[in-house]
């Protein structure tokens, strides 16, 4: 890595070049850190997790390669019952508040088209929303507390987290009791529209609620040219469509916010035939706990009543994904003094509409999740999604300095 960014660091940085060799020394009898090897050894892991993505549960042999990277460096990985992800503490020698960093591990079921020389090897799935980044990320800041364990006033948990793009993972883990006895969680995402050296923090929400929906309109079909013989659903479904957009223009209040989407229209099969059914589907988000009631209630009524105005009866299925994830201001004004110490440029960035399972552990314990610049062409999800490797070390310090923070602000209960 170029030296630039660690060098000419004032009294209060952390960091001290010792010399040119960008050897590089943590204050007050801190152990050097080779941040140079880091680096390259940081982007050859998230090289090899790149080659090899894995979906949503199936994270078997990244959860291998986690563990073999840990372990190499003494780290104590925790038993669970989970099949894929891992989890880790480091300890320190003094007493002090329990805080856990998380990462996420899984790919996506898209074909890469980046071109890269370590594009993934795995044909239809890529790590196309960068959690390889995260990944290396969490195991760069891992390495710098492993080295610094002895000065580490309480203990931090890593949590490398399967399954954040089925929705499922989080959960899992709150339930394997991985949270239990922690007293803070910090996390974060990469961001392509963010420059690399630049992170978005912000108090209160910073993603969306995500829930998801199907109803079913059960009509009566008819021939086309006999509609008063049956119950129209393809009408009632356009009015229903319709009426669906006045809940975000006619209920919610105009300075709270909320999206409705239908994404998926699904009814009869040919021209000349009224079906029986048609089937909607799509999606709401919202970003307050209150307005995300309002809105399920509000489409719940209007489905049932279009429905019965034309005869015919609204099936409504509703899925709750993750709820809105919300950042405690004390802790993300710790994280913001971390950021400045990374030498990061702090942006107030603006609220992603996008959800993120990490607001169920924020339902438990408070945190701060933070969008890390890592600059791009692409945005999330897209077959040529790359991130700045450069980005890696920064992330890792950052994670590096959040945890110390939290752990010397003695925030314990
Ligand atoms: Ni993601």
């Amino acid at each position: 890595m170029s030296l630039d960014y660690w060098r000419n660091i004032e009294g209060t940085y952390p960091f001290q070049a010792e010399n040119e060799n960008d050897m590089l020394k943590l204050k007050e009898g801190h152990n050097p850190v080779n941040l140079s090897t880091l680096e390259k050894q940081l982007i050859g892991i998230r090289r090899h997790l790149h080659q090899y993505p894995e979906l949503s549960k199936e994270e078997f042999k990244t959860t291998d390669f986690i563990k073999k990277c840990l372990a190499e460096k003494g780290i104590q990985i925790r038993p669970t019952s989970l099949k894929t992800g891992v989890f880790a503490d480091i300890a320190g020698e003094s007493e002090g508040p329990s805080i856990a960093l998380r990462a996420v591990i899984d790919a996506l079921p898209i074909e890469e088209k980046t071109g890269l020389p370590y594009a993934s090897k795995h044909k239809g799935i890529m790590h196309a929303c960068g959690h390889d980044f995260h990944t290396a990320a969490l195991l760069g800041a891992a390495f710098l507390l492993k080295e610094n364990q002895d000065s580490l006033k309480g203990k931090i948990r890593l949590l490398f987290q399967p399954a954040e793009e089925s929705g499922a993972g989080a959960a899992k883990v709150i339930e394997d009791g991985q949270l239990d006895s922690i007293d803070a969680v910090i996390g974060l995402h990469n961001k392509p529209d963010i420059p690399v050296g630049t992170i978005g923090l912000k108090t209160g929400p910073l993603m969306a609620a995500v829930d998801r929906f199907k109803v079913e309109i059960q009509g009566k079909g008819a021939h086309a040219a006999l509609p008063h013989n049956g119950f129209d659903p393809i009408v009632g479904a356009s009015q229903l469509i319709v009426a669906l957009q006045t809940i975000v223009s006619r209920n919610i209040n105009p300075l709270n916010s909320a999206i409705v989407t239908v994404g998926k229209i699904n009814g009869g099969s040919t021209w000349n035939v009224i079906p029986d059914t048609v089937a909607i589907e799509g999606t709401v988000r919202t970003f307050d706990s209150e307005v995300r009631n309002q809105v399920k209630q509000r489409f719940l009524a209007v489905a049932a009543q279009i429905s019965s105005a034309f005869s015919l009866k609204a099936n409504v299925k509703w899925q709750s994904g993750p709820p809105p994830l919300c950042n405690d201001e004390a802790i993300t004004e710790l994280v913001r003094d971390a950021a400045h110490k990374a030498r990061l440029q702090v942006i107030d960035p603006d609220p992603s509409t996008a959800g993120e399972d990490f607001a169920y552990y924020l339902e438990h314990i408070p945190g701060s999740f933070a969008f890390f610049g890592t600059g791009g062409d692409h945005d999330w999800h897209h077959p040529a999604f790359t991130i700045d490797e450069t980005a890696i070390i920064k992330a890792s310090y950052f994670l590096y300095e959040s945890a110390r923070r939290l752990l010397d602000s003695s925030m314990q209960e």
